[in-house]
């Protein structure tokens, strides 16, 4: 057990700094056992602050081997936890050197800088630049950085932000190099690589014609997996100019991959650190997702450079100022380049299956949460994704030209300076002239609010009544929510003609032009005008707004939606909500579940039948709801009788659309050799549904599995055909693996490939994880590996996870306590299912609640693990 209590930061004690930071020089001396840094600030008394207060400096695991303030030794200084702190100088400028030696090899928490490999990085978001230096290190102390690196010569590459400016030789072994930024910028976003890496180049010219060098740094053996990142950041390069008019700024853009890193990327200035992972890609070794994933990085932290960098967060509670926007704006370049509407089905299958259980946890907390213990918790779905939400709502009240004049506005008015969420949403007011005051409510209350509609057409007045209902459910913390402001688009499809039907409204939170509702009390009816007959309504379009949607539609109006709805996210839905309503009353047993189950074979019979289907549609209305998504959908949920019914199911379809199937398999074949572009990733999600629908409806369909990954060109065929044949057990699947281990060991990401296939085979169970555990490929230290195998049984397997009368609990348990010490923030990732533990039946229930209270009482546990745990149990 923690002996002293980890302090909760608030959001309400928010207090600018004392002191600013105008100049920061570092030397960072590498030696093979540890690392010297000296820093130098120029430091400036706040005037909006009073005289007179101490300097207050974070560090962490630092040796401080000498500090003085312009040039004086300074003794009187106090520590108190990761606080140095100084008593105030006499001057109000002054400079504060101070010289601490670092371990960064045996810094296995990979923030700060660490080794990885055989090469030195950093990770200093949110708080990891205190690892490095005493530093005021918070996001709103904003300075301009001048870094020399020392290092033996077999560190041939030397790299850190801004412009290299110096580099030289010191003696027979060693060399230096040295950087300048000239832009102002927070210490969770310095970066520093040191290495024997290669560099593939290219150039980018900016809208102003200027020349961009542009370069990613690998290990030798990657240097082939390089060409698709440049050319994902040349794209997102010009999109960001045309789409939202913003240059690069700098002369020199770099990209580095490091093969341990806690999370995807880093958006470190002129220097982006990535999970090797996440930007090594070529057609031999990467899935179709594989290939969205990277570009999608590769823009998400190329766009950074705006929204984030150029304009930065107050503080940490202020997170998804910089990343609800980035993601919404990697999202709008995706949608731009692929299929919009596919896009949008996949972002939302993520967000109602993994947020909407964040949200309705122990864990929950607003976009803007208001109080943390570790701010590294708090990178999470309600962050990034609903964060992004709610930026695309505003993008829907405001329409694509004004939400581009608020954003001219927001960077125009705050570049080169630290903001919060309230900055944001002023520029979008002051633009448009909406009130948004009840719109904020979105950045401070958890939670999913829930919409309620019911409609009534009257044939005589010619009016269809929309009668609309919200509430939002009680969070930790939060027991009484207000109403939201919710944009509603919505259409209403004839019922007789099937035709998307015109009306007209007097109601003035309607906008005919947006096709939208703006919702605003806890009820409201619609009336629409002009309508000629009786209509099915399609509501929340595109998913307009973060929300759980009940309509009282019957079966056929969900088919008649899934015919002709015009809007093409909305007709996935309603097959998803037909899938979800069959799926749950076969779970519940109910007496009108076998009639449904004939309604849902019709139905997947129409979709398959269907020629005019874009492929990549096709595939998401063909696929049943995941027995994640459906596990948010009741409780107490018992996970082993889900996963039958969603087995015997998928068995039903399979075998009474056999021919079909078989139809749709042969007429789904490769054409052409492989190639990353639409029309084929289309057709082999095509193909791969088909697959797991024939081996679903008879096991011995296997060899079509086994053929398709021995004839398979590409790495998308070849793990989709082992992860289907992996579900029937047999010896050739073994042997098949063995094989694909034996070819790929030596190429990190095909590693990391096998194992995770390995760990989400259904039938796998505590004894042969824990063997995967000891196996060469896997490795305790490098969390892509832990995330394959640990992640994977425990979050992408619920089968074996569940299996065995809390086995596979223990093993989770066991695991996250060997993690809390050497990277607690990978560590408490994986308490993420022992969160739900309420969700299901007693038993499970008893079984998560011991290996919860095990965890918290551990010794010396991390804050990381602790708040999770904690929270967990209250
Ligand atoms: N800002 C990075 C991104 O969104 C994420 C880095 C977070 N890292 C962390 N250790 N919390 O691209
Ligand atoms: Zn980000």
């Amino acid at each position: 057990m923690r002996t002293e209590m980890p302090q909760v930061i608030q959001l309400s004690d928010y207090q600018a700094p004392s002191y600013w930071v105008d100049e920061t020089s570092l030397c960072v001396q590498i030696f093979d056992e540890y690392t010297d840094v000296q820093a130098r600030l120029k430091m400036r008394a706040n005037s909006d602050r009073p005289t007179g207060s101490p300097i207050v400096l974070q560090g962490v695991d630092l040796t401080l081997q000498a500090l003085s303030i312009d040039g004086v030794a300074v003794a009187n200084y106090e520590v108190q936890g990761e606080d140095l702190i100084i008593p105030a100088p006499a001057a109000t400028t002054f400079e504060v050197q101070s010289r601490v030696r670092i371990y960064p090899r045996t810094n296995t928490s990979l923030e700060g800088l660490y080794v990885s490999g055989g090469m030195y990085c950093t990770q200093c978001e949110a708080e990891g630049f205190r690892k490095i230096t005493y530093y005021p290190d918070r996001p709103d102390v904003l300075s301009v950085f001048t870094t020399r690196i020392e290092a033996p010569k077999s560190f041939k590459t030397l790299l850190s932000n801004g412009n290299p400016v110096a580099s030289g030789e010191l003696d027979a072994d060693r060399h230096m190099a040295e950087w300048h930024d000239p832009f102002p910028k927070p210490s969770y976003l310095f970066a520093l690589v040191a290495g024997d890496l290669v560099d593939v180049r290219d150039t980018f010219v900016t809208c102003t014609g200027r020349t961009i060098d542009l370069r990613i740094y690998v290990e030798p053996h990657n240097r082939h997996k390089t060409a698709f990142a440049l050319s994902s950041l040349k794209k997102s390069m010009t999109w960001d100019e045309t789409v939202y008019g913003r240059e690069y700024d700098l002369d020199i853009f770099m990209i580095v991959a490091v093969d341990h890193f806690n999370m995807g990327a880093m958006e470190n200035k002129g220097l982006n650190i990535f999970n090797s992972a996440c930007v090594l890609a070529d057609p031999e070794t990467t899935t179709d997702d594989g290939f969205e994933r990277i570009e999608a990085i590769v823009a998400h932290e190329y766009f950074h450079n705006w929204s984030g960098n150029r304009v930065t967060c107050r503080d940490w509670f202020q997170l998804s100022l910089k990343e609800g926007f980035t993601v919404f704006r990697d999202a709008e370049f995706t949608a731009d380049t692929h299929a919009r509407a596919v896009k949008r089905m996949d972002d939302v299958t993520l967000l109602r299956t993994s947020q909407f259980a964040e949200d309705a946890g122990p864990m929950a907390h607003p976009v803007r949460p208001s109080s943390y213990i570790e701010i590294n918790n708090f990178y999470t779905l309600t962050v990034y994704e609903k964060g992004a939400e709610v930026v695309r709502m505003l993008h829907s009240l405001l329409g694509a030209d004004r939400f581009r004049q608020a954003t001219d506005l927001y960077f125009d008015r705050f570049d080169g300076q630290a903001v919060t969420t309230d900055d944001f949403v002023t520029c979008m007011a002051d633009v448009s002239g909406l009130d948004l005051t009840q719109f904020k409510r979105w950045y401070d209350q958890a939670g999913t609010p829930r919409l309620k509609v019911e409609g009534h057409y009257n044939a005589a007045q010619q009016t269809f009544s929309l009668m609309f209902e919200q509430f939002c459910p009680a969070t930790p913390g939060q027991p009484e929510k207000l109403p939201f402001h919710m944009p509603v688009k919505l259409g209403l499809m004839g019922k007789h003609s099937g035709a998307e039907l015109m009306f007209s409204t007097d109601h003035p939170g309607y906008d005919a032009t947006l096709q939208t509702f703006s919702l605003r009390k806890a009820n409201d009816t619609l009336v629409l005008r002009g309508v000629t007959e009786d209509a099915v309504p399609s509501l929340l379009r595109d998913f307009s707004a973060p929300v759980v949607l009940s309509y009282p539609y019957t079966v056929e109006d969900l088919r008649h939606l899934v015919r002709h709805d015009s809007n093409a996210f909305n007709r996935w839905d309603a097959m998803q909500t037909l899938a979800t309503r069959v799926l749950l009353s076969a779970v519940r047993g109910a007496a009108e579940a076998d009639g449904l189950k004939t309604v849902l074979t019709d139905a997947v019979r129409d979709v398959l039948v269907d020629d005019t289907l874009d492929h990549a549609v096709k595939a998401r209305l063909l696929r049943l709801p995941s027995q994640a998504y459906l596990a948010e959908q009741y409780t107490p949920v018992d996970p082993v009788a889900l996963d039958k019914v969603h087995t015997d199911i998928r068995r039903d379809l399979g075998q009474s659309l056999a021919a079909e199937w078989q139809v749709l398999y042969g007429q789904t074949q490769p054409e052409a050799a492989y190639v990353f572009e639409h029309q084929q990733v289309a057709r082999r999600a095509l193909h791969r549904v088909a697959l797991s629908y024939l081996i679903a409806g008879d096991h011995t369909a296997w060899h079509l599995a086994a053929e398709l990954y021995q004839q398979a060109d590409n790495m998308t065929d070849q793990s989709a055909a082992l992860q289907l044949w992996g579900e029937v057990a047999n010896e050739a699947w073994d042997e098949a693996m063995n094989g694909f281990y034996q070819r790929w060991q030596d190429d990190a990401q095909m590693a990391e490939q096998w194992l995770s296939i390995r760990a989400t085979v259904p039938r796998i169970r505590v004894p042969e994880i824990r063997r995967l555990t000891e196996h060469p490929g896997f490795s305790w230290t490098n969390p892509n590996r832990v995330r394959s195998v640990i992640g994977g049984f425990a979050m992408r397997n619920p089968v074996a996870f569940h299996a065995d009368q809390g086995a596979g609990y223990r093993f989770l348990a066991d695991a996250i306590i060997q993690l809390n010490s050497l990277n607690p923030q990978i560590a408490a990732r994986l308490c993420t299912p022992f969160t739900y533990w309420r969700r299901y039946t007693p038993e499970i229930q008893d079984a998560m609640q011991t290996e919860l209270q095990r965890i918290v009482a551990v010794e010396a546990l991390s804050k990381d693990v602790y708040e999770v745990v904690s929270k967990s149990l209250v």
